[in-house]
């Protein structure tokens, strides 16, 4: 019988290498890590295993190991000791994050370190922007957001990841690392960034649920693709060196489409609650956390990301490890 055969290329497990199309790399991942004030704290953060609170003397061991794994690339989030009506840790100097940084880089110069760039953790009120009358500024937000991300920068961040979908920042965080000499400090865009349930576990760890509404007058409209070209757009004229989709696995038509679209590379982030369901999952017997960690991965890498921000970073490297 003449029949046309797909399953000759399926016959054995060198002939299925022989053609995957996609394949994920260490090279490909970005780890996040959770940073936190005072001293020997490593503790698991519920609804998340594997991911940890650290403070800052806790960071080497984190980064050597991730090191020794060939990641070459983390995304810090910081929590504060304080939070008030601007935010004020968030572009403070001695800030949190400004401290991982610092200490990262002296120790560990080749390690890539992103940081989030964003006023929630650090408001008392839990919103990415100031807040006046209930409603969330945006102009009045943007001169705190580029201090936060020039304050960074000088503590010795590689690339500045601005996540608070206020309209205009990537131009004002441009503007304001340039008139202070860091032209050649990337930025990183949230650009497409959904008013997502996904991120629930993450508000829990990071302490930054809003106080009062929700994200929606900033964040995306999940029902929305076009519009997503369209932010897209605005960060690629406004200076972004990468764009980035997020969520992950509910927007893979959206990851493909910018990807095609927009000649940047592209960053996916595979949010904490798209880890916390597998992970519970897997707690209770029901999926099989490898096969679903590559499954997903691979999937996000397929439709067009170039680059995947993951709490599964580490694993991954392990995994490509033992292959
Ligand atoms: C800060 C920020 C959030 C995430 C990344 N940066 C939370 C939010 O927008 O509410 C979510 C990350 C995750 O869920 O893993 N604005």
């Amino acid at each position: 019988m003449n029949l046309k055969r797909p399953r000759r290329l399926r016959e054995n497990e060198a002939m299925r290498s022989l053609v995957q199309e996609t394949v994920v790399n260490k090279e490909d991942l970005v780890q996040p890590l959770f940073v936190v004030h005072g001293k020997n704290i490593k503790s698991e953060i519920s609804g998340m295993p594997g991911q940890y609170h650290l403070s800052t003397d806790q960071l080497s061991d984190t980064i050597k190991e991730l090191i020794n794994l060939g990641i070459k690339a983390v995304i810090l989030f910081g929590l504060p000791d304080r939070k008030d009506a601007f935010g004020s840790e968030a572009y403070d100097p001695r800030g949190i994050i400004q401290q991982a940084v610092q200490r990262i880089k002296e120790e560990f110069p080749e390690m890539l370190v992103i940081t989030d760039v964003c006023l929630c953790q650090y408001t008392d009120h839990g919103h990415c922007g100031i807040v006046e009358d209930g409603r969330v500024l945006n102009d009045e937000s943007l001169e705190l957001i580029a201090q936060t991300a020039l304050t960074h920068v000088q503590a010795g961040a590689d690339v500045v990841a601005p996540s608070d979908m206020m309209d205009g920042r990537v131009a004002a965080i441009r503007r304001k690392l340039d008139v202070n000499g860091y032209q050649h400090t990337g930025i990183m865009s949230y650009s497409v960034k959904y008013a997502s349930a996904f991120y629930g576990p993450f508000r829990q760890a990071a302490g930054s649920t809003p106080q009062f509404g929700d994200r929606r007058s900033y964040q995306m409209n999940p029902a929305n693709a076009e519009e997503a070209l369209r932010e897209a757009e605005l960060d690629v004229e406004e200076g972004a060196d990468m764009l980035m989709v997020k969520p992950a696995l509910a927007y893979l038509d959206i990851i493909r489409r910018v990807k095609e679209q927009f000649r940047l590379p592209l960053g996916a982030y595979q949010v904490s609650g798209e880890y916390a369901m597998i992970k519970n999952a897997v707690q209770q017997g029901l999926l099989d956390n490898d096969l679903i960690m590559v499954e997903t991965l691979t999937s996000i890498k397929r439709a067009g990301a170039d680059i995947i921000l993951t709490y599964f970073a580490r694993e991954m490297a392990e995994w490509i490890d033992n292959q």
